[in-house]
């Protein structure tokens, strides 16, 4: 439309030009100088304004250009080229990303996220090689060693089942077996494709490259069936470590049949898979969940009627997470140094876990791009998009600000947002920044590193959404942070003990 009315302007113009052209090539040559001066005059005048209205439509134009310029763009990368249907498996992430106000676009255009559903570090590296410092993708380097399955499982831990490779830990697994002779393993051969459930006398540790973990064998269950629980969790940072997970609910998801009479060669009664059983369609539990409680409230309600308490069950699945993250971080720190910026990456994963009959917890695995089509079960809609849409607040790309600008950054988050401990910072820190931990977080103390990633924390916070802190945890204020502190690098303490400082002034801080 713009372009029609420019045209109608500019013939209106040359018409005016043209009659007006006409006017003094008639004129009578004796008319007096005044008048051609006057017509001259005239022209020019229309001249001017001609340029003047052609100017500003320019000027529009690139005021346009600029607006165009700064819409945010996201890239979707996969081998699979299902993830660029807007219908497909990543339907909800392309919805909420429009919501927001992203435009799909391609490697060729200035993105500001990439949404990677493999792992991209190797077939993208020379794309991720060279970010820009407002540029984000949806995974850190290194995070294979929390999200391989194998080296989640053999990693040591309260809360990880036994496993081992054979027959490289045959040595080990026999050792096991041997104190432990009631153990079942699920057993996945790099051969064959499937699990197998077996006692230990049935493994075979020499047939072949293979993977055993051990399988809890008395699962709680909800009207007699066996569930596992898929919590979402983000990696904002290391050196220091944030690790957020979505408290808004939880993925619960129960096996189709029930899982007594045991038989092992029904895999429906103790293993997950596409066709699990929801929610809303497990007698107990269809009740709450209709009258719209979470997936998560209605297994508390339902643990409550037979007598449990499901807060120690929560502080160890967070437990369970968070140690993960502590053991394997400085693999992703070592990855990070291939690359110019680390704040240009964040992660979202989904951590399966399952419940014994004491609620006891454990850890089974990460999943580096949880599944989020709700093609089979379209109520899971709304947590999908409720978890996409809380990530992408938390990790900064739901403002339309340029945060690469100074005066931006400083109108989120500033250095009194990340003040603390004026007591010590005005007395014993004055003359000596190494006398305490606390010291280093006082202003002249404060490295330039530290401070920026405090004002990420502060930024995160603002924009948290459903999501809480799994590291550093929630506090007390006032609480004595020496012995939790004590295992932490250098980093994680001081940045531990901001946080501390922040819920001492502010108990909304403190969670
Ligand atoms: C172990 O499994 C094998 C094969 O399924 C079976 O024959 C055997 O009885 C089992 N042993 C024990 C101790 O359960
Ligand atoms: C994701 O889940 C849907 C069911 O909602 C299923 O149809 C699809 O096969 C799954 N995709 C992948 C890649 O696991
Ligand atoms: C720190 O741990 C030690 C040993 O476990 C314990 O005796 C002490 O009370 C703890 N201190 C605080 C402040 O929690």
């Amino acid at each position: 439309m713009k372009k029609a009315q420019t045209k109608q302007i500019l013939d209106k113009n040359e018409k005016i030009s043209h009659n007006n052209a006409k006017d003094i090539t008639n004129n009578d040559k004796r008319r007096t100088e005044k008048d051609t001066n006057i017509n001259i005059f005239l022209l020019i005048c229309i001249i001017g304004v001609s340029l003047a209205i052609l100017l500003e439509i320019l000027n529009v134009r690139n005021r346009y250009d600029v607006c165009k310029d700064n819409k945010k763009l996201y890239w979707v990368y996969s081998a699979y080229s299902d993830v660029q249907n807007r219908k497909g498996l990543l339907k909800h992430v392309h919805l909420v990303l429009e919501r927001i106000g992203y435009e799909k676009s391609t490697n060729k255009t200035p993105w500001t996220l990439l949404w990677s559903h493999d792992f991209p570090f190797r077939s993208l590296y020379p794309n991720l090689h060279k970010l820009r410092p407002n540029q984000k993708v949806n995974h850190f380097p290194g995070t294979g060693f929390i999200t391989n399955k194998v080296d989640l499982a053999t990693s040591e831990s309260k809360y990880i089942p036994r496993a081992f490779k054979l027959p490289k830990n045959k040595a080990e697994f026999i050792k096991y077996a041997k104190l432990n002779k009631d153990a079942m393993f699920l057993e996945k051969h790099n051969q064959h494709r499937g699990v197998y459930l077996k006692n230990v006398t049935a493994i075979d540790s020499d047939s072949g490259e293979s993977f055993v973990q051990e399988f809890i064998q008395k699962p709680f269950l909800v009207d007699g069936h066996k569930f596992d629980i898929g919590v979402y969790v983000v990696l904002t940072s290391v050196d220091p470590l944030r690790v957020y997970w979505y408290k808004g609910d939880v993925l619960f998801r129960y096996c189709p049949t029930k899982y007594y009479p045991f038989d092992a060669n029904n895999l429906d009664k103790y293993v997950i898979g596409d066709d699990y059983l929801p929610t809303w369609e497990v007698p107990s539990l269809a009740q709450p969940y209709a009258l719209g409680y979470s997936m998560k409230d209605a297994f508390d309600h339902y643990a409550k009627t037979k007598g449990l308490d499901t807060t120690r069950m929560w502080k160890d699945v967070q437990d369970a997470i968070t140690e993960v993250f502590i053991k394997k971080e400085h693999h992703i720190v070592e990855a990070l140094k291939n690359y110019p910026y680390q704040d240009n990456f964040f992660e979202m994963m989904r951590f399966d876990l399952v419940v014994d009959e004491n609620l006891k917890v454990y850890l089974l695995e990460a999943n580096m791009s949880p599944n989020l089509s709700s093609a089979h079960f379209p109520p899971n809609q709304l947590l999908y998009e409720q978890v996409l849409y809380n990530l992408f607040s938390l990790v900064g790309l739901s403002t339309n600000n340029d945060i690469t600008d100074n005066n931006v950054r400083n109108m989120m988050s500033s250095q009194k947002n990340i003040a603390v401990y004026s007591g010590a910072c005005n007395s014993i820190c004055r003359d000596d920044c190494a006398v305490l931990d606390i010291c280093k977080l006082c202003r002249p103390c404060l490295s330039t590193r530290l401070r920026s990633n405090l004002l990420n924390a502060h930024r995160e916070y603002l924009h948290q959404g459903d999501f809480r802190r799994l590291f550093p945890p929630a506090m007390e204020p006032r609480a004595n942070a020496v012995n939790a502190t004590k295992f932490l690098n250098e980093a994680n303490r001081l940045q531990y003990l901001w946080y501390q400082g922040k819920c001492n002034n502010d108990v909304s801080w403190c969670l």
